[in-house]
Order: structure tokens, then C-alpha cells, then sequence
């Protein structure tokens, strides 16, 4: 809790609001992006909190974006720091967004945490996260509150979203095409990692499949005949697996 624990103790009159246990997601998860400016995102500003804490947290130089869909907000801004106004469900307002300020290091989803927003904001910013990058989506736990758009299993939920992308990163390896087809995201994610309330999405750029790796008297040799076998061509083709 190094850097947060101090910053805590330093604020403001501006209201930061995290869960606790928050911090301890944030050393893990981001530390590795401070040693260099970034690009960073995030939606929600409320009464502006959170814009300090993540001006001292990344290097000097990064370029710090902040969305609410309140107007208010706009004076939130500080050097450095650029606040947009827009609906985070909105594709075309996620769009102009990109275009504007990305492509993303890091973002983090701290909006309306209503459920099919959190689905449409991802859908709109994933393809404009970085190589390397991470997508975090806070306050999952409203996936379990119908008045969110959630409720237990309720598929349409950002939780339930979140574990149908494990089964679309593993499409790669079914032999069920008719059941599972091959889809192009499993090229894209590194992992798909569950907090507490936090669903965090890695990308990763996957030039070539999945090998299995293979060492004896230092010769290493790589294979991709299990998913060869299995007749798995479109995940050897272009983006679309055609
Ligand atoms: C939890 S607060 C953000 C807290 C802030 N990140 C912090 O750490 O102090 C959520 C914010 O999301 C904004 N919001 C609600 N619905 C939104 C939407 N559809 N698009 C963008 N922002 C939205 C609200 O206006 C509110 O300011």
C-alpha cells in the first residue's frame, strides 16, 4: 500500500471513493506500468478524487484521461489531466474517445457499474487497449443485483460476460467447432483474472498459436499438433478465423 497509503493521507477536499480492498489489486496489477509515462483511462469522476491519486501514481508524461457523463465534472481537470463528458454506454461517444486519447495502457471502469454498460464500454475500448495492456472493471459485485442489470447468473451480468471470455481465450483448443467455434479474441487475451468485485482483462497480441514446448539434452522444440489434430485451421488464419 506504499504509494496509496501515503496519498490517502494527503488529500483533499476532493472525495476519492474505492473499496478497500481495492489497493491491494492496484499494487498488483499496476505497479509494472509506473516505471514509464502511460496512457491511462478511466471512467467515473465523481467529486474528482481519484484524478491526484493517479497523476502521482504513473510516471510524469503519462496522459491521464477521465469520462463521467456528468457535466460537472469537467472542472474537475487538472494540469495534465483531460476530462471528457459522455455516456460510457454510448459506442460512438467510445469511438471519438479512442480516437482522441488512445491507444490505452491501462483502463480502469469505475462508471455507472450498471452491467450492460460495463459490456458496452468494454466491447467499445478493448480493441483500443495496448499490447500488454489491462482492462478493470470495479464494483462487479453489482453483477449480483438485478437493479444493475445483473442478479445470480443472470447472463447478461458483467460477471457471467467475464467468464464466457475464458471460454472464447481457450477457443483455441475445442474440438467442437459447431458447439465452440474459434474466436478471434482468443488471439488478444493473456488472462482473464477475478478479484473481489474486480475483473481484470490482460491483452496480449498472439502472433502465432499456442505451442507446447518440448526440451531434452538442449534441444528446444515447439509444436502446435494438438490443436493441429484436432482440425483447428481457423485458428491458424486471419483475424476473422476464416
Ligand atoms: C463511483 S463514481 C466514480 C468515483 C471515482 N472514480 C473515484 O474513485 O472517486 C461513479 C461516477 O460514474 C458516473 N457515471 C454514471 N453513469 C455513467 C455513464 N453512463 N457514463 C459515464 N459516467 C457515468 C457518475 O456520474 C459518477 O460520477
Amino acid at each position: 500500500m506504499g504509494y496509496f497509503s501515503s496519498f490517502l493521507q494527503q488529500t483533499d477536499d476532493r472525495l476519492l471513493t474505492k473499496w478497500l480492498h481495492y489497493f491491494e489489486v492496484y499494487e498488483r496489477e499496476l505497479t509494472r506500468f509506473r516505471d514509464r509515462p502511460v496512457s491511462f483511462l478511466e471512467i467515473g469522476v465523481f467529486k474528482g478524487g481519484s484524478i491526484p491519486m493517479w497523476k502521482g501514481y504513473f510516471a510524469e508524461g503519462s496522459r491521464l484521461t477521465f469520462v463521467d457523463i456528468d457535466p460537472e465534472c469537467t472542472c474537475l481537470a487538472e494540469d495534465g489531466t483531460t476530462v471528457e463528458i459522455g455516456n460510457q454506454a454510448d459506442p460512438a461517444f467510445l469511438r471519438e474517445l479512442a480516437q482522441k486519447h488512445g491507444p490505452f495502457d491501462v483502463v480502469i471502469d469505475d462508471g455507472s457499474h450498471i452491467c450492460p454498460h460495463q459490456v458496452a464500454s468494454f466491447e467499445g475500448l478493448w480493441p483500443h487497449v495496448l499490447d500488454h495492456g489491462v482492462y478493470i472493471v470495479e464494483d462487479c459485485h453489482t453483477s449480483y443485483w438485478p437493479g444493475f442489470g445483473g442478479g445470480y447468473r443472470n447472463e447478461a451480468s458483467f460477471i457471467e460476460y467475464s467468464k464466457r471470455l475464458v471460454d472464447r481465450m481457450h477457443s483455441w483448443y475445442t474440438d467442437q467447432d459447431a458447439l465452440f467455434p474459434f474466436d478471434p479474441i482468443a488471439k488478444e487475451i493473456l488472462g482473464v483474472r477475478f478479484y473481489d468485485s474486480i475483473v481484470v482483462v490482460e491483452k496480449h497480441n498472439k502472433k502465432e498459436p499456442p505451442a507446447t514446448l518440448t526440451a531434452r539434452d538442449g534441444q528446444v522444440k515447439l509444436s502446435r499438433r494438438a490443436l493441429q489434430v484436432r482440425g483447428r485451421r481457423s485458428a491458424f488464419s486471419g483475424r476473422d478465423g476464416s
